[in-house]
């Protein structure tokens, strides 16, 4: 019994030595159980002669009590070595880089009129704005494009209730800057027309133009002729040039079509010398000031200078193509 006693201790230090913590719970099932190695002996004590019991049972309770003590102290080791590699793996690396957010950028269009406003504005020219939804009156009327005039037909646009209708082209801007504001006046205005055109390479229900107007005595075609060169070497580059050819408008007189040579000629929009009843309507003496107009088209102007072949591209959403021009 004794040996027995003895050798269970050299088995459990044997056993305890480098256990992990799962293994060490399994040794104590082993040997301290309610069938383990330990009960066991308790067991065979009873087969022993009486007068040693009490000493062999004071010696298996020692060992019990050792066993226990080892146990207890090797579990909480262990638990301490795993709880520290736990941390040790969910341990948060701060320094490590974030993840990268997608930036945006301006769109090709809203950069255009960013870099013509620079222009103008560098020129001495202020800045207009004027409503999207206009009517009838501004749109057409007053520039002296009267109802069943055969010019309306090229602007067919969207007429919403009561006169209102989505303006087809700047020019209303000019009316009623002219309205606001007495001579000089020298000003751009920038913004969005709609015309009824079905959607192809060169032609968008939505699109927009750049307005220029100038008034004031003694102001001349040779004056609109410099402005828009000025803008153009500017904008395109010190050997484009601007041509005038002869056109209509019906609110210009003279009037004529302007085109750039940017690898050929290229059309820009219209322009000429404020028609005296323009000048009437908005409340301006013709006899004392005269003024210069143009309308250019502000996609026309991206095309050509980025060499975009097609009108819808800014209209897509592809990112594609919009990161190009970030
Ligand atoms: N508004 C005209 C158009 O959209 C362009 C234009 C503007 C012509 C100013 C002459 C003067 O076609």
């Amino acid at each position: 019994m004794k040996d027995k006693i003895s050798q269970l201790k050299e088995e459990f230090y044997e056993k305890v030595k480098g256990k992990t913590l799962s293994e060490l719970k399994d040794l104590e099932k082993y040997f301290l159980g309610r069938k383990g190695k330990v009960a066991e002996l308790f067991k065979e004590m009873k087969s022993t002669p009486k007068e040693q019991r009490k000493i062999f049972g004071e010696k298996i309770n020692e060992l019990k009590s050792l066993m226990e003590n080892v146990l207890r102290e090797s579990i909480k080791e262990q638990e301490n070595i795993e709880r520290e590699k736990k941390l040790l793996q969910e341990k948060i690396d701060v320094t490590v880089p974030g993840l990268k957010l997608q930036q945006g950028g301006l769109h090709i269009l809203t950069k255009t009129m960013l870099e013509v406003e620079k222009i103008f504005l560098s020129m001495g020219f202020d800045i207009m704005t004027g409503p999207e939804v206009e009517n009838e009156y501004y749109n057409f009327e007053a520039l002296n494009i009267p109802e069943f005039h055969p010019a309306r037909d090229m602007q067919d646009t969207f007429y919403l209730l009561n006169e209102f209708l989505l303006r087809t082209q700047t020019s209303p801007i000019q009316v009623r800057t002219m309205e606001k504001y007495k001579p000089p006046i020298r000003i751009i205005a920038i913004g969005r027309c709609y015309r009824k055109d079905p959607p192809d390479a060169h032609h968008f229900p939505i699109f927009h133009q750049v307005e220029g107007l100038v008034v004031d005595k003694n102001v001349s075609f040779a004056n609109l002729k410099g402005t828009l060169s000025e803008f153009t070497r500017r904008m395109f580059g010190e050997s484009v040039e601007v041509r005038f050819n002869p056109s209509y408008f019906p609110f210009v007189e003279p009037g004529a079509e302007t085109s750039i040579n940017f690898g050929g000629w290229l059309e820009m929009g219209g322009s000429g010398m404020v028609h005296p009843n323009v000048l009437k309507n908005a409340g301006i003496d013709p006899e004392e000031y005269q003024g210069f107009a143009f309308g250019w088209g502000i996609e026309r102007i991206a095309m050509v200078k980025h060499n975009i072949p097609d009108i819808r591209f800014f209209y897509r959403n592809d990112l594609r193509f919009l990161e190009q021009f970030k």
